[in-house]
């Protein structure tokens, strides 16, 4: 079985499709992780993400061993990748990673933003998870807070705001609800609430 899930930043697909994956015992791969990479690798490089080249170098080098996940999840990386998930010939450099992954055996999930459009039109099931982006941005101010950051909600609700116009409007891949994906609006649920109502809907399919 492969499990798709496809939605916009913080609206707790990532929780879910872990959720998903230890329940079903499937592996899981988050894939907006590896964008992150890319974009930190750029900026180690000292180059700038919107480089075409630098950016693709970066994506066809890809190494996701040894990864120090707390690097990737600030907010300059997360910015950064989403200009680095823009670019097409970046996007076909990690295609083969995650299709790959997908043919895992034991099945998989995985989450992201083309997942159930593009990276795996086949999967079995398809979920896009959203919320408003003031839910969001309040889920993820507390974890950057916690974390240690120190801006404020309006910083990071006009971050997701303007990564949610990139990551919608760009021509490559971008994040929309294919037709065969079931909607769940996190807006007013829990995550338990929100991973029973998909366990139902996976169930019943
Ligand atoms: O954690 P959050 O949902 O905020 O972001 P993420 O899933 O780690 O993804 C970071 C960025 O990578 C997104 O803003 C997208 O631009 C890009 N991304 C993508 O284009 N395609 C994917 N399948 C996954 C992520």
């Amino acid at each position: 079985m492969i499990i798709a899930i496809d939605g916009p930043s913080a609206s707790g697909k990532g929780t879910l499709a872990k959720k998903l994956a230890e329940h079903y015992q499937l592996a899981y791969l988050d894939t907006g992780l590896l964008y992150r990479k890319v974009a930190f690798d750029v900026i180690e490089a000292g180059e700038d993400p919107a480089n075409i080249e630098a950016t693709e170098k970066a994506a066809l080098g890809l190494d996701m061993s040894n990864v120090e996940e707390s690097r990737l999840r600030t907010p300059q990386i997360a910015e950064a990748a989403s200009i680095v998930a823009a670019e097409p010939r970046v996007r076909a450099a990690i295609l083969q990673f995650q299709r790959n992954f997908a043919k895992n055996p034991r099945g998989a999930v995985l989450d992201g933003r083309d997942i159930g459009s593009f990276v795996c039109p086949d999967a079995d099931i398809k979920l896009f998870v959203s919320a408003s982006a003031q839910v969001r941005a309040k889920r993820r101010f507390l974890e950057l807070v916690a974390a240690g950051f120190t801006g404020s909600p309006e910083d990071v609700l006009n971050d997701i705001e303007a990564r949610d116009a990139r990551d919608r409007n760009r021509q490559a891949a971008p994040l929309k609800q294919v037709e065969d994906a079931y909607l769940l609006d996190t807006s007013n649920l829990d995550i338990e609430t929100a991973f029973r109502t998909a366990v139902e809907w996976i169930d019943s399919k």
